[in-house]
């Protein structure tokens, strides 16, 4: 059975997740109007796994005594400016979902939740995950800078990546 504090804390989680799904949906958006196919696939998938990540936490909320609370969404911004800052965007937001989740396995241990401190250890090994995988994108683009004939190696390669699927070796 979770506590109140427990319940309220992962379903903060779930909104923030939701809202990860929303941002990356939106960059893909933002990717594919420009023509970079690669970066719209990479995103694209990205967003499903943030929703996948909302449901694996509305399954346990529920599983667990609790209820899990569908909210609004802030709404992502429409434009990036350019590949540079939309993977900074993205690097930063990674950064504070990790953040977000350390301080939850904080509460789960204050609370003495240990079955909801385990069940946040996948969370905390997809982060290490998810941040090295933005900083290895963030780096190439990086050397890349506005080079057009660069970003359109860089999208044959995000494809790649989308190909291999999300377990593969950076
Ligand atoms: Fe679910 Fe990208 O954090």
């Amino acid at each position: 059975m979770l506590s109140k504090k427990i319940e309220e804390a992962l379903n903060k989680q779930i909104r923030i997740e939701a809202e990860s799904s929303q941002v990356y949906l939106a960059m893909a958006c933002w990717a594919e109007v420009q023509g970079f196919e690669g970066v719209a696939q990479f995103m694209f998938a990205h967003s499903d796994e943030e929703r996948m990540h909302m449901l694996k936490l509305v399954k346990f909320v529920n599983e667990r005594g609790g209820h899990a609370q569908i909210s609004d969404l802030a709404a992502p911004p429409t434009e990036f400016g350019s590949f540079k800052n939309m993977f900074e965007t993205l690097f930063n937001h990674e950064v504070m979902v990790s953040q977000s989740i350390n301080d939850l396995v904080h509460i789960t241990l204050e609370e003495r939740d240990y079955a909801t401190h385990n069940f946040l250890q996948w969370y905390v090994s997809e982060q290490i995950e998810e941040e090295a995988l933005a900083r290895n994108i963030l780096d190439k683009i990086n050397l890349i800078g506005d080079d057009k004939g660069g970003l359109y190696l860089f999208d044959n390669d995000v494809k790649q990546l989308v190909a291999a699927g999300p377990d593969a070796p950076q």
